[in-house]
Parts: structure tokens; C-alpha cells; sequence
């Protein structure tokens, strides 16, 4: 794949669950990267989906009187209904009901097979429905659960086998010849420990139920649901013919952005079949953390699930997705709180960014008849030479720097950064005082902060991205002018351009804290 294409993917979602605050973050940082890196002129792919097989499902839907494929039907909607809403720019929702998916599987398992990697045995051990996932007797709890307090059953199975014993060697190799396959570092540790201390032939089909795609030849046995999923970054390309436009233009992945409970699945098992299958493996596996609800675990029986539609309703789309991104340290746990969201609210985008753009534009839309300052050119120029400015274009390319590895909220950190010292400069410069003493010195203050608050609403967009639409239009930058290559002097906002009446962009959240 060409170093500007950029294929991005979420974990397809278990298609039974309520879409909660955990899917919408997966969601929505991989947006704000796909975003950020289309701005960055890169072309992008954006996948997501569901997850739609497997025993948990079958369950699920025949508890509910219905077949699983209508029951499946029904409620894949609701995670297109939560993309659509938390204004995500996927390319592609892909299910893994879908017949191309299904032959890619199929396709897939006769790669391994061919190549010697599947073998017909006996399973007996531990497994968890609700996890989906093989468990050694040495990982259960002292009360006999998996490690993620998931019930487990004892299985004793027919049941095909992957070699993944036989990829130990070469994933230790694979992990220290890349050492950003894994991010964040913590979490690469993690998995080449697991690695070392041994791994066992995985086992990738089950004959207790219906509910999946048949293993081609055995129609007795289905295809373990993981490997039926993990396929889908490739099937949704066109996978198995790889000759596909899409599939050579984007495979393979620049980042699987997942959840650090299904990493093992990702870092581990899907590069040892991807290897086995003979095709290129990804280049990055990003792990990010999990959210609690006011310190507490999530959880359907404690009854604190958080419907990421209803933190919409209450605080606003683009409040929900700066906050998300702006809490945590992406690959930290993060802690939902209420109050924070208000205060991140009323404190940053209100009270920093909203409050620069709205004391701005106002000044300048009484007071230099509804025009961008007039300034001549040698100002320009001037202008960019000074500290202030060779600042700004610091700050941009650092956050270019932080977004390709994936550090989402340093980059806001540098916006925050350059509102702050926008509104120190204003407030220093007063350019109210100047209006009849020095008009002209006015208008070069003025001006410097439009400018900025060009570049700051460019690199809103990605997190914000209604509002950040609103910031620009005020100061009339029109659609084709947004991207990052715009940050220059070539394309500064024009001196004596038309802008908007200004209204407030982030109005202050009146919630009682
Ligand atoms: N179907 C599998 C993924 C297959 S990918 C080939 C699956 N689905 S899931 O719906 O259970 O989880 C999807 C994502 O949501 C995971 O990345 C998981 O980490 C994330 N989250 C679920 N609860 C979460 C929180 N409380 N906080 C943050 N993310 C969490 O696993």
C-alpha cells in the first residue's frame, strides 16, 4: 500500500449488544484519525461493522422467538443508526452475514489449510460463550470464571485445529523487527510476554450449533467466530481476489484500532493466520483503554451502561466527541464523569475557543464593517516571521507528528495551547484601546488573531467537526480551502474579505454540576 493511502478499521461490533459509550469511542477516535489523515491529504479507508455469528448470537436471537439472521437484521441497525448520529465517516459497514464476507472466509481457512496449518482433533477444556474465547484451566479465577469473571463451560468437542504453536517463532521475530505493531509500548510488552511463555494449536471450530459459516468440506463444523471476524478487514477489500482495486490499494492495514480486551485476538492470532496465509500484516494493532461510569465498571447487572445516543441529546454531538477524545490519554483507562464533561465544556470550548472566536469576530464585525481587517501584504509576510507565528506553524506540525502516532489528545493539548495564548495576546494588545489612537494597529491585531483562529478551527475539524464547519464559515473560508496544506502564508485568510454576522459557536452547557 502507498505510503498516502491510510486504511483504518474498528472492531466489528458484537451485532446483540446495546450500542454503549465503549462502541462509540472506538468509533469515534478512529473518525477523528480518519479525519485528521484525510486533511493531511491522505486517501482514506474507513471500516467498521458487525459481528453477526457465533453461539452467543444464536442464543440470543432463539431467547427471543426469532431466527438469527432476522434477529440479526434488526439489530445491526442500530450500530449504523450510532455511526450516523455521532457523525462518523465510515467508507463501509460491512456484516459478517454478508456473502462476499462469507466467501472470504471460506477462501481464507483454504489458504491455512493448504498450507498446513489445519488439522482435525478433539477439543476439551474451557470456553465462554459470552467472551466467545478458549480458556486454559491455569487462567481461571479461584471461583472457576475467565479472567473476565465470564462464565465458563467444559467443552469436549470434535474440533479443526490451527498450528499456531509452529508461528511462536517467527511472531517473537515479527513484534522486535516492528516495533510499532503494537501500541501503545505498555501493551506491546504485554503481548510478547504472553508469546514466550508458549503457545498452544488454537482450535477454530465448533459442533454444538448452527449459527456460522460451514468449514468448507465438513459442513458438521463451524468456523470459530474469531477467525470468521478477523477476516472482515480483508473481506470488505474483496479478499479473496487480490486483484481488487480496493484490496490492493489498502491492505494491508495502517491500523486496526481496537479495545485492549481483544488484543490477544489481534495482536497474536490474526498475524500468525495472516502469515500462515502468506498475505502482508498489518502495521499497526492500537490498543486503548476501557471507561468506567463515575469510578465504577460498566456493566448491564449493575445497570450503569451509558447509551452514548442520550449523552448526545443531553450535552450536544460535538460536546460528546471532544470530550471523549479530550479526557484520556488515548490507550488509558478513562472515567465517565458528568461534571467533567460540563466543566471540559464550559471551561475549554466555551470559555477558550468559543470565547476567542466570539470576542473576535464581533470586535471586528462592528468595527471594520463586517470585513477581515485590511492589512497590506508586507504585514503578512511580516507577520509570519514573528515568534507568535513561527509558533503556530510549530504547533502544526507537531500535530501532525502526534496524530501519526496516534496521540489524539496531544493534539488537542496544542490547539487548547494556541487558543490560550491567542486570548494572553489579545488581552495584552487590546485593540479596543487602539481604535481611535491607532486604527491601523488595531487591524494588525485584529488580523493576527482571525488568522489564528483560521488554523484553529482547520484543526477542529477532525474533533469538532459541526462546529469547526461554523468557525470557518464565519470567516468566509470556503470548503475547498480547509485542509492542512491551507495552513500557509499562500492561502492566509484575505484582508478585507466578507465574513458572517458571528454567533456564539460553543454556548456554555447551564447544567446544574
Ligand atoms: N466482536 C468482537 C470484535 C471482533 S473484531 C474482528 C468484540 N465486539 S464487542 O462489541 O464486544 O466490543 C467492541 C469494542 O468495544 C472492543 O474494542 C471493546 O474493547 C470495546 N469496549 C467495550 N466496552 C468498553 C468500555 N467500557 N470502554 C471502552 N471500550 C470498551 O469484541
Amino acid at each position: 500500500m502507498s505510503e498516502s493511502n491510510f486504511y483504518i478499521t474498528t472492531p466489528i461490533y458484537y451485532v446483540n449488544d446495546v450500542p454503549h459509550i465503549g462502541h462509540a469511542y472506538t468509533s469515534l477516535a478512529c473518525d477523528v484519525i480518519a479525519r485528521f489523515m484525510k486533511l493531511n491529504d491522505k486517501e482514506v479507508y474507513y471500516l467498521s461493522g458487525t459481528d453477526e455469528h457465533g453461539q452467543k448470537v444464536e442464543k440470543s436471537a432463539l431467547d427471543r422467538g426469532l431466527s438469527p439472521q432476522e434477529f440479526t437484521d434488526k439489530l445491526s441497525v442500530n450500530f449504523r443508526n450510532l455511526l450516523k448520529v455521532l457523525n462518523i465517516t465510515n467508507s463501509d459497514f460491512i456484516r459478517t452475514t454478508q456473502e462476499n464476507h462469507k466467501l472470504g472466509v471460506k477462501a481464507f481457512w483454504q489458504k491455512l489449510q493448504e498450507n498446513g496449518d489445519i488439522y482435525l482433533d478433539k477439543y476439551s477444556g474451557w470456553y465462554s460463550v459470552r467472551d466467545e474465547a478458549f480458556y486454559d484451566a491455569s487462567e481461571l479465577t479461584p471461583e472457576g470464571l475467565a479472567p473476565t469473571g465470564a462464565q465458563v463451560e467444559w467443552l469436549e468437542e470434535p474440533s479443526y485445529f490451527f498450528a499456531l504453536s509452529k508461528w511462536q517463532d517467527k511472531l517473537l521475530e515479527f513484534y522486535e523487527a516492528n516495533p510499532d505493531f503494537i501500541m501503545p509500548k505498555t501493551r506491546r510488552n504485554e503481548v510478547i510476554s504472553f508469546v514466550k511463555n508458549g503457545l498452544m494449536d488454537l482450535s477454530i471450530s465448533r459442533t454444538s450449533f448452527k449459527w456460522g459459516i460451514p468449514v468448507p468440506g465438513n459442513e458438521n463444523h463451524i468456523i470459530y467466530v474469531w477467525l470468521d471476524a478477523l477476516t472482515n478487514y480483508i473481506s470488505a477489500l474483496g479478499y479473496p481476489d487480490e486483484t481488487s482495486q480496493l484490496y490492493n490499494k489498502f491492505w494491508p492495514a495502517s491500523v486496526h484500532v481496537v479495545g485492549k480486551d481483544i488484543l490477544r485476538f489481534h495482536a497474536v492470532y490474526w498475524p500468525a493466520f495472516l502469515m500462515s496465509a502468506g498475505l502482508p500484516l498489518p502495521k499497526t494493532i492500537f490498543a486503548h483503554g476501557w471507561w468506567t461510569n463515575e469510578g465504577q465498571k460498566i456493566s448491564k447487572s449493575i445497570g450503569n451502561v451509558i447509551d452514548p445516543l442520550k449523552l448526545i441529546e443531553d450535552f450536544g454531538r460535538d460536546q460528546v466527541r471532544y470530550f471523549l477524545m479530550r479526557e484520556v490519554i488515548f490507550g488509558n483507562d478513562g472515567n465517565y464523569m458528568r461534571n467533567n464533561l460540563i466543566q471540559r465544556n464550559n471551561s475549554e470550548l466555551s470559555n477558550k475557543i468559543g470565547n476567542l472566536m466570539q470576542r473576535t469576530c464581533s470586535f471586528i464585525f462592528k468595527n471594520c464593517q463586517g470585513k477581515i481587517p485590511e492589512v497590506d501584504k508586507n504585514f503578512i509576510s511580516s507577520m509570519y516571521q514573528t515568534e507568535f507565528f513561527i509558533k503556530v506553524k510549530d504547533l502544526v506540525s507537531d500535530s501532525i507528528n502526534q496524530m501519526e502516532n496516534y496521540n489524539i489528545n496531544a493534539v488537542l493539548d496544542n490547539i487548547i495551547y494556541l487558543t490560550e495564548q491567542s486570548n494572553i495576546y489579545i488581552d495584552q494588545e487590546a485593540p479596543w484601546a487602539l481604535k481611535n489612537s491607532d486604527p491601523e494597529k488595531m487591524n494588525k491585531v485584529l488580523y493576527l488573531i482571525a488568522e489564528t483562529l483560521r488554523y484553529i478551527a482547520i484543526l477542529m475539524q477532525p474533533f469538532t467537526p459541526d462546529s469547526a464547519a461554523k468557525m470557518l464559515d464565519q470567516l468566509g473560508i470556503s470548503e475547498d480551502n480547509r485542509n492542512f496544506k491551507h495552513l500557509t502564508q499562500e492561502f492566509a485568510i484575505k484582508a478585507s474579505s466578507s465574513m458572517e454576522q458571528p454567533v456564539p459557536i460553543f454556548p456554555r452547557l447551564e447544567l446544574e454540576i
